[in-house]
């Protein structure tokens, strides 16, 4: 008799097969588990036996189900391995082959017959030969015959023949993941500011209802580093505000979604993110609005609409930040105010509509400053104590509006609010337009590179950056070349969207000493392959305000400490 032979050796293998059971049991707690694999042709040779016991045991209240412990199998295998040889029975993948070892398996086909209890009453080879016509004992027929008698089998162990079970990896021990465990957390701090009802995201992820509904699209966009909108390279330079998500984040949402959304224990959701429509720094000293509603139409591409906006000054006022309250939140995509002193932007404005006029990124001309950027989510950079920009009396705030179509018409009349410097100013901020208008890109060429290196003469203090190209535009870079010649990047934005011009408020300002070198490199793809190519064959294209030219613009706020208030008028570039 093999079967205490062979229990011998199992167990000194250390297998933590439960202790085979002495005492018969009741019939109707019995199931059997087959080891199979779906690339095993001894297993396949077993199919018809295997629907013949299936079939001829089922009826007596005997319970079968499969598994599948091979790396060779996966889910698509089994099910269809299941159904094509109509075996009638579950099946489960037993990955890293945890539940195959448990048992004491180690080459399939073999089974393994339990009692209710899960008790072993019998395990080993189904028949003792590979061809149905050389079978002398039906181990399995004569197992299950026997418990349903009440009888203990006769042998209860035999050794299975076959091939050689070849588990994958065991799979890693992962934390679950739901939405009341970790999602909510990550879409309530980085996606609900614009994705809720009447904001610019253009559904809501607000609550298990609304972002189950799209837990692909959101592992997708995570995943793509398209969301949260924040284009420039993590390596790169630090800044405030800064919203994106970690790579863990990353994970933890296509994990999300692959389970299928799940939302854990409701009661553990962290409470729905209160908003309020209050101004982000509190009551702004000064608050100015759009002349009049503004109408935009239904579709069509997005559009930038430029607004003069009077601050009526008596005299300077310094200004250490601003915030934005759009006026319509389905609309505003983000927000720019430039200065103007010269009287251009006036003019513009009444060829235009509403006191505003359109353009397509700039402000059509040189404007003599700016104020700052504003884009849903965004908190209010406020420059640091001693440091502010100044507002002249007659000056004028372009605010520039980029509005994103909603599918029907809309409105709008947004504000924007200035803060006042508290203390007493020392360095005044004021705007640099780094600029290559020299920039000719062929038409066709997919990369087209310019380089621009730009020499500082005195001591600039540098407090955010702004790039801006068209829709050519692929990726732009700056760099500071140190005094030394060693360098360090400043800014990277290695996948330009036209869509999302950010203003980088920089988390230090960064002292650049004379005889540093700003460095820029901007690439460009002219081909007909890039898809927001506005010309159709592609054409020549050089510096311009139309759609169809194109820019290479670094804006950057500094200051130059060596002139105290005194405007420097350096490093204005040419528009
Ligand atoms: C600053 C506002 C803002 C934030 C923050 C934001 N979104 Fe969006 N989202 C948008 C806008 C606007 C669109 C419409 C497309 C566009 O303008 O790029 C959009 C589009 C989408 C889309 C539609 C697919 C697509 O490619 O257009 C998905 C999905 C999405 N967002 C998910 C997210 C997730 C997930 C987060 C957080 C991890 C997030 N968004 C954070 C504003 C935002």
């Amino acid at each position: 008799m093999r079967p205490l032979a062979l229990a011998l050796p199992l167990l000194a293998a250390g297998f933590l097969g439960a202790a085979i059971a002495a005492r018969p049991v009741p019939q109707k707690s019995v199931k059997v588990t087959f080891y199979l694999s779906t690339e095993c042709p001894v297993a396949a040779k077993y199919t018809p036996r295997i629907r013949q016991i299936v079939e001829d045991f089922a009826v007596k209240g005997v319970e079968f189900e499969s598994r599948f412990p091979n790396a060779a199998d996966d889910a698509a295998k089994m099910a269809a391995y299941l159904t094509e040889r109509e075996l009638g029975m579950t099946g489960s993948l037993d990955v890293g082959g945890v539940q195959a070892e448990a048992d004491g398996v180690r080459v399939v086909p073999a089974v393994v017959v339990r009692d209710g209890e899960g008790r072993v009453l019998y395990r080993g080879a189904i028949d003792d030969s590979r061809y149905s016509d050389g079978v002398k004992r039906s181990y399995l027929c004569d197992a299950l015959a026997a418990v349903l008698k009440g009888q203990t089998p006769q042998p209860r162990e035999t050794e299975s023949f076959g091939c050689a079970v070849q588990p994958g990896p065991m799979p890693p021990v992962m934390e679950e993941v739901s939405y009341a465990g970790q999602v909510a957390e990550i879409l309530n701090r980085h996606c609900v500011d614009c994705h809720r009802p009447g904001q610019v995201g253009p559904f809501s992820l607000i609550g298990y209802e609304n972002a189950s509904k799209w837990s692909k699209m959101v592992a997708t966009v995570a995943e793509s580093r398209r969301m949260p909108p924040w284009p420039a390279d993590p390596n790169v330079g630090e800044f405030s505000h800064e919203n994106r998500l970690s790579d863990a984040q990353v994970e933890t949402l296509k994990r999300w979604d692959a389970a299928g959304a799940p939302r854990g224990d409701a009661a553990n959701e962290p409470p729905t993110p209160t908003f309020t429509s209050e101004w982000g720094a509190g009551e702004p000293d000064i608050v100015l609005e759009m002349p009049e509603e503004f109408s935009v139409g239904a579709d069509g591409r997005d559009e930038y609409w430029n607004f003069v906006v009077d601050p009526k000054l008596k005299e300077p006022v310094w200004v250490s930040g601003i915030d934005v309250r759009p006026g319509n939140t389905r609309i505003v995509h983000h927000v720019i105010a430039f200065l103007d002193d010269s009287g251009q932007a006036e003019k513009l404005a009444a060829s235009g509509r509403a006191g505003g006029y359109k353009t397509f990124g700039g402000v059509g001309f040189v404007p003599s400053g700016a104020l700052g950027g504003w884009a849903p989510g965004l908190r209010p950079a406020l420059l640091k104590d001693g440091a502010a920009m100044r507002l002249e009396p007659g000056t004028k705030v372009i605010l520039q509006v980029h509005y994103n179509k909603s599918g029907k018409p809309e409105t709008d009349r947004t504000k924007i609010g200035l803060y006042l410097a508290k203390k007493p100013v020392k360095e005044r901020v004021e705007i640099a337009w780094l600029a290559n208008p020299a920039i000719r890109i062929k038409a066709g060429d997919p990369a087209a590179k310019f380089t621009q290196t730009i020499p500082i003469p005195v001591d600039v203090r540098l407090y955010s950056l702004m790039p801006h190209m068209h829709y050519l535009g692929r990726s732009m870079k700056a760099t500071w070349v140190k005094p030394d010649g060693t360098e360090q990047g400043l800014i990277n934005v290695p996948d330009w969207s036209f869509n999302w011009q950010l203003q980088y408020a920089l988390k230090e300002p960064l002292l650049l000493p004379r005889g540093s070198k700003l460095r820029i490199e901007a690439t460009y793809d002219n081909s007909s392959a890039n898809p927001n190519n506005p010309s159709d064959p592609p054409r020549d294209v050089r510096w311009g305000e139309e759609t169809t030219d194109e820019m290479m613009l670094l804006v950057a706020s500094i200051s130059v400490p060596m002139l105290g208030t005194r405007e420097s008028g350096l490093m204005r570039g040419r528009r």
